[in-house]
């Protein structure tokens, strides 16, 4: 079995990846590693945030690693939430503020085409590789549901008339923009 870190230590997240990867790899999170520290993640896309996290714990640390980012892109404010998605609002991090933000800044707007994507950099010896996952939606005018996180509440995805934030988490990660560049990163390591 290989070690390999993925460059977080939200535990559910490392859950995630454990079941999908299966038994060819032993995934580690930062804190098995001893990486308590809070890495910079100071670039301008998702790309770039990935892959310092990703470069981060293979040069400090030596390991092969993965490391994700993800952004909602709502067309209507040029692309904007993206890579600031979690501290939209403030750095503090908070959804409820983040979506009330959004639905704000999108109340006179007709367009509600939105999409989220995850960018997973993947860090093997000297190469550097890059995987997505897209999901295409909009943006309801009103909060719906109480499943999942972030801005789940406010995002449909297209073809579907619930939220995410109404779906049960193996409906969402079927389609979701995670699920989606997480099949991609299996596929790679196979
Ligand atoms: P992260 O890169 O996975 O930490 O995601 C950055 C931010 O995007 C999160 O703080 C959430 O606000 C938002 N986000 C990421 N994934 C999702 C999702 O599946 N549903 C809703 N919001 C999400």
């Amino acid at each position: 079995m290989k070690d390999i870190v993925f460059a977080t230590n939200n535990a559910h997240k490392l859950e995630e990846i454990r079941q999908i990867l299966g038994a060819d790899y032993n995934v580690l999170g930062l804190h098995d590693i001893g990486c308590d520290e809070d890495i910079p993640e100071t670039a301008e896309t998702l790309e770039g945030n990935a892959e310092i996290k990703a470069r981060w714990v293979k040069e400090r640390y030596g390991y092969d690693c993965f490391a994700d980012d993800t952004g909602l892109e709502v067309d209507a404010l040029a692309g904007a939430p993206g890579v600031y998605s979690a501290r939209y609002a403030g750095s503090a991090h908070d959804s409820a503020a983040n979506v009330a933000l959004l639905l704000k800044n999108l109340s006179d707007k007709d367009n509600r085409k939105a999409r989220f994507r995850t960018v997973i950099a993947l860090v093997r010896g000297e190469e550097m590789t890059f995987v997505d996952g897209v999901v295409e939606g909009s943006i309801t005018r009103e909060l719906h549901g109480s499943n999942g996180f972030g801005y789940d509440p406010v995002f449909m995805p297209d073809g579907y008339d619930v939220t995410f934030a109404e779906m049960d988490a193996e409906a969402k990660n079927a389609i979701s923009h995670r699920g989606r560049a997480t099949a991609k990163l299996r596929d790679l390591l196979a």
